[in-house]
């Protein structure tokens, strides 16, 4: 899940490459480069880490040139070295790429075979020595880039730009997302509208299979059979202002304190304030009454607002669900009926699985709804019905905003679906709509734990290892909570359903193991009060994030006990995000991670 961008333009175009590549660094941040056509020869610069480390390297060697291509990097195939840095270069070719090569083993020993050499462990490398083994036999390169790409198996986006052709970028999308951008006598490339938004708002979006050749005065984009294809010129609500973090140290501490606006903004789509009613959506191709179950499919973070939903699916309008990470059920090959309701939840739209689970359900004739928070994504343009989270761009890796926008948005379907099957009354519905609209004001008060959480991080950060309990929808972010945890601040966590503690669990716990017990004073309270006895039995320390009531009634002695807004159950999700995600950015703050940009990960996840 690499970022990717190709410029034909007017100007030099290294400092566009990396302006460009500055909003796709969300994709990868293990290296970066651009290589550009200077006087017609194809010159690089790469740089290993983030991409200031690229930028001060053209500091140093700037690089001129109007046609040029660039790439930000997440590792899969060869270690993140500046030597396996893209664009790479074969004879008389450059390319980037996104995605990976499954056969690039067997091309690799063919054309090693023939005498060529090869410079880096990469899967990419195998493109270009292949176009440019193509060109020494006399192709053009257009012809070079068809014969290569019937040869490659697997998924990705590839820009291409050639020696001597100062006119001419060559585009290639299976599996990975890729777009054009038109410009007045300027042509682009990006892996989305965003790394665009600075040059254009014309943006095609090529579709699986396409190929497309580029000159500055336009494109001519071919399917997989090479006939010319039509893809609409859509504009781009993406915005070229740069989001920045504001008074904040870091991205993810403001979206924490976003979350009160973006999850009344995202409410505010759902449901009527005047009516107390939710507001079904304009044109929805299903009606939950008929429907005999749902599946829901996403991954991470995705995935746990998922659960949670499940819970409120089957309270709220007794309607089954079922759940799977996206990665087991592609491959899983379940029997659904036709006519039945698939969701996919995505804070980017473009992760792979999510996307690959999508395609299994629409061969197998379900309503596809996505719960996505970038419109204009892929697994958006593939569904029948979005359902928008209005986070606002999510920058920080860890995702946080986007996890409670997909929860309010869950909540509202839950409800609509509820009322709409006939197990909730007017009543109850307006019930729960003036309960969900009380969302952003608790969330407020629970930000304001934030001192407490801060204090109590540099405790957690003292631990190997933590545990996370909660029952009931306390369980899935038990787990977010965990999840939170390890990827920004690297000490291992698990999070387990409070009833599972006694079926293995309980042998971790001793006096350095911290427990963070989530548990709202809700009907399952007392039988978590009971699963902290055990903790406490064994010298576990109690971190318990719960209410006044209980806060009163947990009867055992808690290294911490946060104190919570008392809420109605169905929110108790959406609020008791807060704290977690409070704990995890504090923990890490304090250990000196980096944050926003945690090591190992990418914020958009491509590949499988
Ligand atoms: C964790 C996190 C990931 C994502 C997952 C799915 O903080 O952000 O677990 O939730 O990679 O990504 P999307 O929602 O873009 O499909």
């Amino acid at each position: 899940m690499c970022g990717i961008i190709g410029i034909l333009g007017r100007e030099p175009v290294a400092p566009l490459l990396v302006d460009g590549l500055k909003r796709l660094e969300y994709r990868g941040y293990d290296s970066a480069g651009v290589a550009t056509l200077e006087e017609g020869v194809l010159t690089r610069r790469r740089a290993e880490g983030k991409l200031r480390n690229l930028e001060g390297r053209l500091e140093a060697e700037p690089l001129a040139g109007h046609s040029g291509i660039g790439h930000t990097r997440w590792a899969t195939h060869g270690a993140p070295t500046e030597a396996n840095a893209h664009p790479h270069i074969g004879p008389g070719v450059a390319v980037v790429h996104n995605g990976i090569i499954e056969n690039f083993r067997e091309l690799r020993a063919e054309l090693t075979g023939e005498g060529v050499t090869f410079a880096t462990d990469t899967d990419t490398e195998v493109v270009c020595q292949m176009i440019g083994a193509y060109l020494g036999k006399g192709g053009t390169p257009t012809d070079a880039v068809v014969k290569t790409l019937a040869r490659l198996e697997g998924a990705f986006a590839l820009a291409i730009l050639f020696d001597g052709e100062d006119d001419l970028l060559i585009g290639a999308r299976r599996g990975s997302p890729l777009a054009v951008g038109y410009g007045e006598g300027e042509m682009y490339l990006g892996s989305d509208a965003i790394a665009l938004a600075p040059f254009t708002s014309r943006i095609a979006y090529l579709d699986d299979g396409d190929w497309v050749v580029l000159t500055r005065e336009g494109a001519t984009i071919r399917d997989e059979a090479g006939m010319v294809a039509e893809r609409a010129i859509q504009t781009s609500s993406a915005s070229a202002a740069m989001v920045d973090k504001g008074n904040y140290r870091h991205f993810m501490a403001k979206e924490i304190h976003e979350q009160p606006d973006v999850v009344a903004r995202t409410l505010a789509h759902y449901l009527d304030l005047n009516a107390m009613t939710t507001k079904v959506p304009e044109g929805l191709p299903f009606d939950f009454a008929n429907l005999q179950r749902v599946v829901i499919t996403a991954c991470g973070t995705a995935f746990y607002a998922g659960l949670v939903a499940k819970y409120w699916f089957e309270r709220l309008a007794r309607l089954p669900v079922d759940i799977d990470v996206a990665s087991e059920f592609r491959y899983r090959e379940t029997p659904l009926d036709p006519g039945g309701l698939a969701l996919f939840i995505s804070q980017s739209g473009e992760t792979a699985d999510t996307l690959a689970s999508l395609r299994y359900c629409k061969a197998e004739k379900q309503h596809i709804g996505a719960v996505v928070n970038v419109k204009e994504s892929t697994i958006a343009r593939e569904s029948d019905v979005i359902f928008p989270t209005i986070a606002g761009p999510e920058i920080g890796v860890a995702s946080t905003k986007a996890f409670t926008c997909q929860l309010s948005v869950l909540a509202s379907m839950a409800v609509m679906a509820g009322r709409q099957r006939g197990v909730l009354s007017a009543d109850d519905e307006g019930r729960l709509v003036r309960a969900l609209t009380e969302t952003p004001r608790y969330m407020v008060d629970a930000l304001k734990l934030e001192p407490q959480i801060e204090r109590l991080a540099r405790n957690l950060a003292k631990a190997s290892d933590i545990l996370y309990l909660g029952r009931g929808s306390s369980y899935p972010l038990a787990m977010e909570g965990a999840l939170k945890l390890k990827e920004i601040s690297y000490i291992h966590a698990e999070g387990y359903a409070a009833g599972e503690l006694k079926h293995g669990p309980i042998a971790l716990i001793d006096e350095t193991m911290p427990v963070i017990v989530i548990a709202p004073y809700d009907k399952v309270f007392e039988k978590t009060a009971s699963n902290m006895q055990e903790v406490a039995a064994r010298g576990g320390r109690i971190i318990l994030i719960t209410d006044q009531k209980g806060a009163a009634a947990a009867g055992v002695e808690t290294m911490e006990t946060l104190v919570m807004p008392d809420v109605p159950a169905t929110i108790a999700p959406m609020v008791y995000s807060i704290p977690i995600q409070l704990l995890a950015y504090h923990t890490a703050v304090f250990m000196g991670t980096d944050v926003d940009q945690p090591r190992n990960l990418a914020k958009s996840v491509t590949v499988e």
